[in-house]
């Protein structure tokens, strides 16, 4: 027998007996058998534990200071056990610090019925998050505890969860509905859902961020999930890596959320899109169309947009006016140069990363006046003095370049191919060539002149010692006839 074994059976004795004993004695901590199986990390204040330390509570003790659990592996289906416990669990949990950030389940089997009698253990602690992740729920429950007395749970995840009984019965349970419809935040990720009733979304009058990515939800479904009346305060929604094609439809039916201010429609596919002339709400500032195989901007971007994320797309040319876009993430596309585009007067961060773009140039980024921050890692540079020139220009005008060196590598020539842009190294007239070939001109042309003067003066001399040879004759024929 395990010595927690022991020391449950001892502490459950105790219990039976005196509870305010026990209190003192789980508060002290001194005691042998508050070290359980969980696992406790003091500085994040975080408890690893695994599923079947609910049946012990001996384990959870020495979690009391933590601020988030997380349960991990094996399966809980039947819930005798538990119930017996109740009164002592409420116990126990009365002592751990309020409020709680996050409570997770990872890799388990649930009953409903287990779900039901946790929620009521902590049903009296504020909790931010209850997640599940790779969880699989089993059984049905009649929810008979949490009619008069919700939980306080502000976001509730699933995460890779198949089968999410809750909203399936949320309408015909009111004790559930009565506080998962009071929820702020909730994520359905990876959870193969293809739809959500109209009636079930409207419910959720309290909802602000909403999470449905990595699911199978089509063009079709978006109408009926985003009906009149549902979700009245969203405000942030993910839509990343579903099935929508077209971004009309999409936008026809979110663009009724006049709170809506955050939007991520990325890893979708619109790559088949006529234009839209479909308007967003004025409240919208930041829109994800990250790797949505755009070709072209053929619809209408939201016009108070501050951040605008267009990369992995196959535009090559970009003709876009927002006046309050703080953001741009432009990388891997196909811009060739640097995109000039007519009137961005806010634009503080642009990313290029992964373009083809040979080279950069300051004349073209100081078109945008309140650029700060460029990104401009993974590009095929062509290194040149002028690369050289035009990145020391842009560090000196206080520009930030992202991610510099590491991954500023060349392409050309073949020389420099694979080094860093930072470490190639061109040698003062290899950057100079024309002032070389002044300077080689030069020298050439005095060579030519001091040649021409040589042979001129050889010429001359030549000349005259001819000269003097031949008076030098004739004196000799004088001296000759002479004598
Ligand atoms: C919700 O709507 C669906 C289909 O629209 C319907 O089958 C279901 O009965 C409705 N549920 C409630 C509780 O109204
Ligand atoms: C857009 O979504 C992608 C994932 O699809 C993410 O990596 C990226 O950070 C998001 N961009 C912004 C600006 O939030
Ligand atoms: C592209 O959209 C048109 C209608 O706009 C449709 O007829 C066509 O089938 C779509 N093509 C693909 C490949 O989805
Ligand atoms: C996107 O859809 C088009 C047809 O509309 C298709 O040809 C293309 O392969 C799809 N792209 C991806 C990444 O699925
Ligand atoms: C950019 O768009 C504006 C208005 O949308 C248009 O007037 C202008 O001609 C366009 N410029 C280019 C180069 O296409």
């Amino acid at each position: 027998m395990r010595s927690s074994d022991i020391s449950l059976k001892g502490l459950l004795f105790i219990m039976k007996i005196n509870h305010a004993f026990l209190l003192l004695m789980l508060i002290t901590q001194k005691m042998p058998w508050t070290d359980g199986d969980c696992l406790y990390n003091a500085d994040l204040r975080y408890c690893s534990c695994s599923l079947s330390d609910l049946n012990n509570i001996v384990s959870i003790v020495s979690c009391i200071q933590a601020s988030s659990f997380e349960f991990k592996g094996g399966s809980f289906l039947y819930t005798h056990v538990n119930i017996l416990y109740n009164v002592e669990m409420e116990q126990v949990l009365a002592m751990i610090q309020l409020p709680l950030t996050k409570v997770r389940f990872v890799d388990v089997t649930l009953s409903e019925e287990f779900l039901s009698t946790f929620l009521k253990w902590i049903y009296k602690i504020p909790i931010e998050v209850l997640a599940f992740e790779n969880a699989t729920f089993a059984g049905k429950s009649n929810w008979p505890y949490i009619t008069e007395t919700p939980p306080r749970i502000s976001s509730l995840q699933f995460v890779n969860v198949p089968t999410y009984p809750l909203f399936d019965r949320a309408l015909t349970f009111p004790g559930l509905g009565n506080w998962i419809f009071k929820l702020e935040e909730l994520t359905l990720k990876k959870s193969n859902i293809r739809s959500i009733p109209c009636n079930a979304s409207r419910y959720f009058e309290d909802l602000s961020r909403l999470d449905l990515s990595g699911n199978f939800l089509e063009d079709n479904d978006i109408l009926a999930l985003f009906c009149r009346g549902s979700f009245p305060k969203l405000k942030t929604l993910t839509l990343q890596s579903n099935n929508f094609k077209n971004f009309d439809t999409v936008c026809q039916s979110i663009n009724k959320y006049s709170q809506l201010v955050q939007l991520d429609l990325s890893q979708n596919n619109f790559s088949n899109m006529s234009t839209s002339l479909c308007n967003w709400k004025s409240s919208l500032l930041l829109l994800n169309l990250t790797d949505t195989g755009l070709e072209e901007i053929n619809f209408i971007l939201p016009r108070n947009c501050e951040v605008l994320d267009l990369s992995y797309n196959k535009l090559d040319s970009l003709n876009i006016s927002l006046v309050n876009l703080k953001e741009l993430y432009l990388s891997y596309n196909k811009f060739a140069t640097i995109p000039i585009t007519a009137n961005l007067p806010n634009l503080e961060i642009l990313a290029l990363n992964g373009n083809p773009i040979k080279t950069l140039q300051l004349g073209q980024l100081q078109h945008y006046k309140r650029l700060r921050i460029i990104r401009a890692d993974n590009i095929l540079y062509m290194c040149s003095c002028s690369l050289n020139h035009e990145i020391k220009e842009i560090k000196k005008s206080g520009l930030t370049l992202q991610h510099w060196p590491d991954e500023y590598t060349c392409e050309s020539p073949m020389l420099s191919k694979g080094k860093l842009v930072s470490e190639v190294y061109h040698s003062f007239f290899e950057c100079h060539k024309p002032l070389l070939t002044v300077i080689i001109c030069i020298v050439a042309l005095l060579v030519c002149i001091a040649a021409v003067i040589c042979w001129v003066k050889i010429h001359r001399s030549n000349k005259m010692r001819s000269q003097n040879v031949r008076t030098g004759n004739m004196n000799s024929v004088q001296f000759q006839s002479q004598t």
